[in-house]
């Protein structure tokens, strides 16, 4: 039997994923499971966080699998992922990728609608690196992986605020990735395009709307959650120990496209 690198191993490691009952965080949950990580689960609606640590418990039946009902846009929920973490000496990787959307125009965005983007999507993620930062400093070599969008890069058209709030994160990660280096913490994104979640169901259920990405995508198709949760576990993992203050574009080619159907070769 060949012996798995440890540069491709986190056996040992404990990592801490936001957003993690559904999507894109459900799929980094099986990803950093199968390569050797126990994993704490956080998401809101107890239910499902706890129905779906229990199939990724029964699969893996030799990892810890934890979960932890919390909303991380709220201090209440934020001091009782502190409280739920308090007995680990350290954290190896956070997984920063609650986050959600709201589609308006932006004359229509009421005060409410941002503040909740802002909370949920940005500030969420800022105070829990803040809070977490003494157990992944404890870690020596931990990964915090922020989840963007490449709304945050380019102009998708999905949102202003969204776009704000993932583009905030991009310069998140360049600024923790510099001033937390000597802590032993790589810290970068991952910036998805237009991946099948519930997030998107109800978008991509559109024929047009589903047509128009499938033809503004170098691979002719939308991405599924475990193409993006892959990418966070490869960052995540030592064989990335030479990256850091990236964001990782995921897209399927579309933030290539500058000029379609000019030439047909
Ligand atoms: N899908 C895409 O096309 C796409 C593209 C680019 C970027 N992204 C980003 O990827 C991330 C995940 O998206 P997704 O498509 O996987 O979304 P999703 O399918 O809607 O799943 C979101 C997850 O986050 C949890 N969540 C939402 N608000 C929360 C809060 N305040 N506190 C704790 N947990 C919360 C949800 O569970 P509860 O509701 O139970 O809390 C759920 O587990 C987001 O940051 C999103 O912006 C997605």
């Amino acid at each position: 039997m060949t012996e798995m690198s440890p540069r491709w191993n986190l056996t040992g490691k404990t990592a801490l994923i936001t957003g993690a009952s559904k999507g894109i965080g459900l799929a980094t949950a099986s990803s950093l499971l199968a390569l050797g990580a126990d994993v704490i689960m956080v998401a809101r609606g107890k239910e499902e966080l706890q129905r779906q640590a229990a199939e990724l418990q029964k699969t893996h039946s030799e990892r810890k699998v934890i979960s932890l009902a919390a909303d991380v846009s709220s201090r209440e929920g934020l001091s009782k992922i502190e409280d739920g973490t308090a007995s680990f000496e350290k954290i190896d990787i956070l997984v920063n990728n609650a986050g959600t959307n709201i589609r308006k125009k932006t004359s229509e965005f009421t005060s409410e609608d941002i503040k909740f983007l802002l909370d949920t999507n940005l500030l969420s993620a800022f105070e829990l690196s803040r809070i977490l930062h003494g157990k992944m400093k404890a870690s020596k070599s931990a990964s915090l992986v922020f989840v963007s969008s490449i709304a945050g890069i380019g102009s998708v058209l999905t949102g202003s605020v969204y776009a704000m709030t993932k583009a905030a994160l991009n310069q998140l990660t360049r600024s923790l990735a510099h001033e937390w280096a000597k802590d032993g913490i790589r810290v970068n994104a991952v910036a998805p395009g237009f991946i099948r979640t519930p997030l998107t169901g109800a978008l991509m259920a559109r024929p047009e709307v589903n047509n128009l990405l499938d033809s503004r995508t170098f691979l002719k198709r939308v991405g599924e959650a475990e193409e993006v949760a892959d990418a966070i576990a490869f960052l995540a993992l030592p064989a990335a120990s030479y990256m850091t203050g990236q964001v990782l574009v995921v897209d399927g080619g579309m933030t290539c496209l500058t000029a379609q159907g000019l030439l047909d070769i």
